[in-house]
């Protein structure tokens, strides 16, 4: 089995990336750690397409609001790094708060407007945390691809957006959301679930299917679409944060169904906030 490197340090990560970028295309999955199955198809995906990978494990502080799940995030870094040693990935990067945030930070990467609806209305302060890490990671990594989910789809927006912006020449290769059995999206979050409200959880996935079985059958009429998938959450219990339909290519409104409606959820499942989102032209 390949070695697999475990780096801690920005300069070391620079001097790894500097000694082996011009040879060979670097591919990066940014992550959180706690990994399942959607992170190693991101390292999958990576892998084919790239000659090195590199992960990057970071619970980013700066995302997180002040009243959310920061303390509790889940952490398994002895297990993140077998999964990843079976993968054959060539370099973990790990480092810690000091080192992506020394005493005296004071730099900040925002995007504007796509930032501020769906999740950016409940979080205000996450993307700017998102946007300025992930600018960080790849100036560290300095990478040819950066493979992400589509789980987070405005996540995933927002950062085709800033690359484009700031003209980074880091590609990004949005991939597709990975599902338990059952329907449910994989999330490192899926964990806070107990067993009834695991149970509970099935209606994201669930209306997310009714609404496009709702399209198939002629429905066209957003707001039709989105009080149908509201009764289905709230049947099962789930609390809204938002059901929002919307342009895939824009995030903004659209007054009819067409083939880039796109549905956002986000759901309080208990106490666990969980998000969802498909095209409806399934
Ligand atoms: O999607 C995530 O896990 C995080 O938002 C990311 C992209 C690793 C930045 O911390």
């Amino acid at each position: 089995m390949k070695k697999l490197k475990i780096i801690r340090t920005i300069k070391e990560m620079v001097a790894w990336s500097n000694q082996n970028k011009s040879q060979n295309k670097i591919g990066f999955v940014p992550t959180m750690g706690y990994l399942h199955e959607g992170h190693l198809s991101l390292v999958r995906t990576a892998k084919e397409n790239s000659d090195l990978v590199v992960v990057s494990i970071f619970v980013n502080p700066t995302q997180f609001g002040a009243n959310e799940d920061l303390s509790t995030y889940p952490r398994d870094f002895e297990r993140d790094i077998s999964l990843l040693e079976n993968l054959e990935v060539d370099v973990v990067f790990f480092p810690n708060n000091q080192e992506m945030y020394p005493t005296g930070y004071k730099t900040w990467v925002v995007t504007d407007e796509i930032t501020s609806i769906l999740c950016g209305k409940s979080r205000p302060t996450h993307f700017k945390g998102v946007t300025t890490i992930v600018s960080k990671l790849i100036n560290i990594v300095n990478p040819e691809s950066m493979f992400m989910g589509t789980k987070d789809f405005q996540q995933l927006t927002v950062l085709k957006q800033m690359v484009q912006d700031l003209n980074f020449r880091t590609k990004i290769i949005g991939c597709p959301i990975v599902r338990e059995n059952d329907g449910l999206a994989m999330s490192s979050r899926n964990k806070y679930l107990n067993e009834i409200e695991r149970k509970n959880a099935l209606c994201l996935s669930e209306s997310i299917k009714s609404a496009q079985k709702m399209i198939k059958n002629g429905e066209k009429s957003p707001n039709k679409i989105i009080e149908s998938v509201k009764k289905i959450i709230t049947k099962k219990s789930g609390k809204i944060d938002y059901v929002e339909i919307l342009d895939e290519r824009t995030l903004k409104f659209t007054d009819s169904i067409d083939e880039h409606s796109r549905l956002f959820l986000a759901v309080y499942i208990g106490k666990t906030r969980l998000i969802d989102n498909a095209n409806l032209n399934v």
